[in-house]
Parts: C-alpha cells; structure tokens; sequence
C-alpha cells in the first residue's frame, strides 16, 4: 500500500520539520562524493531529495536511479544548508532528507531531455509523445486547456444553456472539407460520417425547444492540415432559438472578455469592434485581418486606368481591380528577395508583381517605362509614397488581388517585425456574402455553410442576384486567426430549398440528403442562430503558442497520421470482408 502522498508543489517552508511522502519521476540525480542530490518532479513541482551513504542499503538504491524512474521517497523536510539554497527555483529553500525509497519502475534513457525549451525534432516528441508530455510548460497548457473547458461550462451553465451530446456516427454535415467515412458492418455498402460540426443536430434541438444548447465537442474534417488546422478538433459549439444577431455577439464577447482576463490576464474591451467582409477585403485582403499593425492596401484603380501600363489599365477596364501595398522601409529588400515575392503571390493567382521602389529620391521599378512622369506622380502619391518605401502593385481580377496583397501584407509584416505582441485585437467580421462563384466547378458555394440564412432584405434576391445577398453571418478574429464562427440559421422550409438548388443540388437530392431537416421545418421551427469557437484555437493564443499541436494531448502530424499508434493502419483482411469492402 502506498502512504499518503504529499504533492511536491505543496511543500513551503512551512512544511520544515514534517516527514512526507513524495511521488514523482527521476528528473535529474547529481553525485557528490558524500552525498546524492536527485531532483524530483511531480506535476506539481520539484523538490531536491538528498540521499546520505550513512544509509547504506537504501544509498545504495539510490545510486542506480536514472532520469525518469518513477519512484517514491519518504523523508524529512528540511531548510538548505546556508549557501545551498538556489533562490531561483521552485522550493529552492527546501530539500527533503531520504529515509525512505521505493523504485516503481525504471526507464530507459528518455530519447530527449524531459525539460522545457530543448530543441528536439517534433517527430521524435510526436512519437514519444508520453514523454514529451511530462515536460512541465505541457502540464501548463493542459492545465490551461482544462480549466477554460470548466469556465465555458459554467459561463453558459449560469446563461441557462444546456450541454447535450450528438452522434458521430451520422451522415455528411457538409462545412466545405472531406468527410471521414465509416463503413457500416450490418448494411452492406453503406457508410456513416464522422460530424465535421454538429451544425445540424444542433439545429434540430432547436425545433424540439431546447432554446439554448451547447457542447464542447469534437469535429472531423478531411481537409488539407496547417498550423492551425487538424483533422480532429474540438468546437465550443452553441445555439439559441428566437434570437438574432445582437442577442449573440455580446453574449459572446461577455464569455470571450472573461477568458482572456483570467488566463491571459489581458484586459480586452468589454465590446469588439466589427468590420463588414467587403472593408476587411478591401483592407487587409483578408477576411481575418490581423489588426496588430498597419499596411492597408490601397486601391489604385482610377489612377492606373488611363495609363500607357496597358496591363493594369486592361484589368481595370475589364471589371478586374488593380491595388497597392507600401511597404515602409521595403526599398532595403534585395532585387532577388523582390523575385521571390512574385512567386509568392504567385501562389495566390497573381500574374506578376509590379513594384516601385523610393530610394535616394531615385524610383527604380520595371513599370514606370509605361507611364508619364505626371502618372508616376500621381500613382506613388495615391500611395503616400516616401524615401526608404517599396511600393507593390498587384492587378486582376478581385480575389486574386485580395488574396495576393492581403497575404503579402501579412508577410512583410512578419518579416519587418511589424506585430506588436502586445496586442490583443478581437474583430467581428460581418456582412458575409452568402454565396461565392466557383468557376472551377461552375456553381455556386456557400460561403459558409448551406443552412446560414440570408439578409431578411435580401431573400428577395436570392433567384435574381445570388452573388449581392448578405448573410446574417459573423466570424470573430483574434490577432489574424478565425477564432470562431456561426449565423443566423434558415428556418423555412421555402428558403431552405431554394439555397439547396442555389448550390446546384436538384430537389430529388436535398430531400435525400436533408429531408429530415426540411421536415423538421414544418414543425414549428423558431428563428434561431449560434456559433462555434475553435477551442484549440483559443488554447494556442491563450497560451502564446504558434502551433496547434502543441496544446492537443494526441495529435496528428501534417500528413494526418499519428507517429505514436502508428494511425492509420492497414486492418485485417478478415475485417474488411465483414464490412464487405474490397480494394480496387
Ligand atoms: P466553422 O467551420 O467556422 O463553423 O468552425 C468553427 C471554428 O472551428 C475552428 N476550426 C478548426 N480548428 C482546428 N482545426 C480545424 N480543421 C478547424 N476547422 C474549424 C475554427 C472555426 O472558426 N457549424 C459551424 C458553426 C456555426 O455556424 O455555428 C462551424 O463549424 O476556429
Ligand atoms: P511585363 O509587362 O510582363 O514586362 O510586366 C511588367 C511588370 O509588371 C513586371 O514586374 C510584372 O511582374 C508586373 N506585372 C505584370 N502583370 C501583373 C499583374 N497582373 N499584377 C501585378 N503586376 C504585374
């Protein structure tokens, strides 16, 4: 039988002069010729534990104690020795005399310091993830992860909300990835969907008067993985019935000012500000500007269109828009850094990347050719253009402009340490458009999910100009990332339908798919809205990290994998056969 523990972070002072029983690991033993100092750390704390060889038998044990042994030691409480205390640690003032000692289990020498801040390959800690897990700044960011889990509930247990469960074995609920299927044993050839939100079933505890749902849940999606994404996240999910949009968000900010001041202990206004998409894209060329720091775009349309720069004056001309970015400082960057930033935003769809930079009230730039010395003028005064700038240009056709600028701001941002981490800047982004072109697929897709509903205003114009309706739809962005996300829900079944044929589904196809919601629609469906958080997402800026894996206990690596289990795994042939599934 184990005595009872005393937690190493508990020990103070105080405690000089108790016998205790401590529990922990091995974290590092230190040898001196007439004594043995082994540091032991719970997740609580570290203590010193000082073996004597007057105690020969248990000295003895103690010498072939490694780092990372799990053991138990019962001993006195003691003050240091004058000179010996190490202010700077935890429990610097203390050290506990052995008596006793028990080994649990020996390691092996760990694949990596078990410490804060040593640079290891992250594979290695993916793979050895129980160990890299014992490193104390990962007890601080789970501690973290926990403790907002607790507040939320409590945050919305007193709003009068209620936490209710739904299926992950379920059908598509489509938020724009890929699903993740799992074939069904007992019906042939069919296949479940793991939820990529619970968006639908939350709707449906609406129709059946809940009023007020939320669940702290996982989602999946299939989707290409980034530093903020994973294939398994968990959602802050919520929904209210007989709402609108300004019940909502200021409820929300309510919850969101709570956890940033008790975990960030940042005071944020007690309301965010709000930006409609169209000012966002026209901006920042983003629809999560990061308002941290300047670099606006500005648009250079009029001034380009009349000039000999027949490029940007076509584009323009033809509907396109042609915009700018100065970049303070920027004439320092090198001709070949200017070449790599043309294949940057390359990448985005932009057909080149004009540029005009001020040096020595020189302007050297490889458009100016193309325009008079009054246009020139005029194109750099638009910008604000001064001595020490590089001016960018991008034309073409909206997006692509947006989308190249916008993530070009955000890099010369990085690279001229333009962010000031300081700041906190929450943004609630609005006035979506319900609808986008896709040209690839030529259809229309919801921007964001099918079941937003339009502007009351604008239902009107959803046959006869899809592309002007408005969503009552609001993202909130902290600090440049898409923090959380949700709308005001369609609750007809007429204007559901006509979205559904909007996105190009026949009526056969969305009774097929979503006949049970259409259904639900005719029984008495209140007006209702929600929202869902990214609750990795908050975790990773509540903790100040910029990778999403860091504050998820299991996760998956970029290719969707699990280096530790080894997931995904090829499965007995036996077990495909049960679900009748076949490779071709
Ligand atoms: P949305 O798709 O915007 O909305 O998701 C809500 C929030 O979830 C987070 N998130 C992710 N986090 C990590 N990895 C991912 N792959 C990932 N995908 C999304 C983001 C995002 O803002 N049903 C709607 C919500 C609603 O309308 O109420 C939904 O899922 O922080
Ligand atoms: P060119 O007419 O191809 O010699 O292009 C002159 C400059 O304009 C080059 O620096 C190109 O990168 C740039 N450029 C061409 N097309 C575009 C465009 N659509 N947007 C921005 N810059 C462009």
């Amino acid at each position: 039988m184990l005595s009872t523990r005393t937690e190493i972070g508990t020990l103070s002072p105080e405690s000089i002069g108790q016998l205790v029983t401590v529990y922990g690991w091995v974290n590092t033993r230190r040898d001196h010729p007439d004594v043995l100092f082994v540091d032991l750390r719970d997740r609580s704390g570290m203590v010193q534990v000082v073996f004597n060889p007057q105690e020969s038998e248990m000295y003895r044990e103690a010498v072939k104690l490694r780092s990372e042994y799990a053991i138990g030691v019962r001993g006195l409480v003691r003050r240091r020795p004058e000179g010996t205390e190490n202010p700077g640690k935890l429990l610097g003032e203390i050290e506990v005399v052995a008596r006793e000692l028990t080994v649990f289990n020996a390691a092996h020498t760990p694949p990596f310091y078990i410490r804060d801040g040593v640079e290891v390959d992250e594979s290695l800690r993916l793979k050895y993830r129980y160990l890299d897990l014992r490193r104390p700044e990962m007890f601080t960011i789970f501690e973290v992860r926990h403790k907002v889990m607790q507040k939320v509930r409590r945050f919305l247990d007193e709003a009068g909300f209620l936490e209710i469960e739904t299926p992950f074995l379920t059908n598509s609920t489509p938020e724009g990835a890929r699903d993740y299927l799992v074939p069904s044993r007992v019906n042939p050839g069919a296949f479940y969907a793991l939820p990529q939100s619970p968006q639908l079933f939350k709707q449906l505890l609406m129709v059946s008067g809940m009023e007020k749902y939320f669940q702290i849940t996982r989602c999946f999606r299939d989707e290409d993985l980034r530093a903020d994404r994973q294939p398994e996240f968990t959602q802050i999910d919520l929904e209210m019935s007989f709402v609108d949009q300004e019940d909502i968000l200021p409820l929300m900010e309510k919850l969101m000012v709570q956890i940033f001041q008790e975990f960030m202990g940042k005071d944020i206004p007690a309301s965010f500000p709000r930006m409609s998409y169209r000012e966002a894209m026209d901006r920042f060329g983003s629809d999560k500007p990061d308002l941290r720091f300047g670099l606006e775009l500005v648009d250079v349309a009029d001034v380009v269109k009349d000039t000999g720069f027949k490029v940007f004056a076509d584009v323009v001309h033809k509907g396109g828009r042609a915009m700018g970015l100065r970049v303070p400082g920027g004439a320092s960057l090198p001709r070949r850094e200017i070449d790599k930033l043309t294949e940057f935003v390359g990448v985005f769809g932009a057909r080149g990347l004009a540029y005009i930079v001020l040096h020595d009230g020189e302007r050297k730039s490889p458009i100016l050719k193309f325009f008079t010395e009054l246009e020139a003028d005029a194109l750099i005064s638009a910008m604000g253009g001064q001595d020490g700038d590089i001016l960018f240009f991008v034309a073409g056709e909206e997006g692509v402009v947006w989308n190249s600028l916008g993530n070009l701001r955000l890099e010369m941002g990085r690279r001229f340490d333009l962010i000031d981490g300081e700041k906190m800047s929450f943004l609630w982004i609005t006035d979506f458009p319900l609808l986008e072109y896709d040209a690839k697929e030529n259809r229309y897709v919801a921007i964001h999910h099918p079941f937003t509903a339009p502007r009351e205003e604008d239902v009107e114009k959803l046959e006869s100009a899809p592309l002007e309706v408005k969503a009552q739809a609001y993202d909130l962005v902290v600090n440049g990332t898409e923090l959380g996300g949700g709308s005001i829900r369609i609750h007809r079944r007429e204007v559901q339908e006509k979205f559904f044929a909007l996105l190009g589904m026949t009526e056969e196809e969305s009774r097929e798919k979503f006949g049970y919601l259409l259904e639900a629609f005719e029984y008495g469906t209140p007006p209702h809205g929600g929202i869902a958080f990214g609750l990795d997402r908050l975790i990773m800026i509540l903790t100040e990290r910029d990778n999403i894996r860091d504050v998820i206990a299991f996760p998956k690596t970029q290719s969707a994998t699990c280096l530790m289990t080894k997931a995904p795994t090829p499965v007995e042939p036996l077990q495909l056969r049960e679900l009748h599934i076949k490779f071709v």
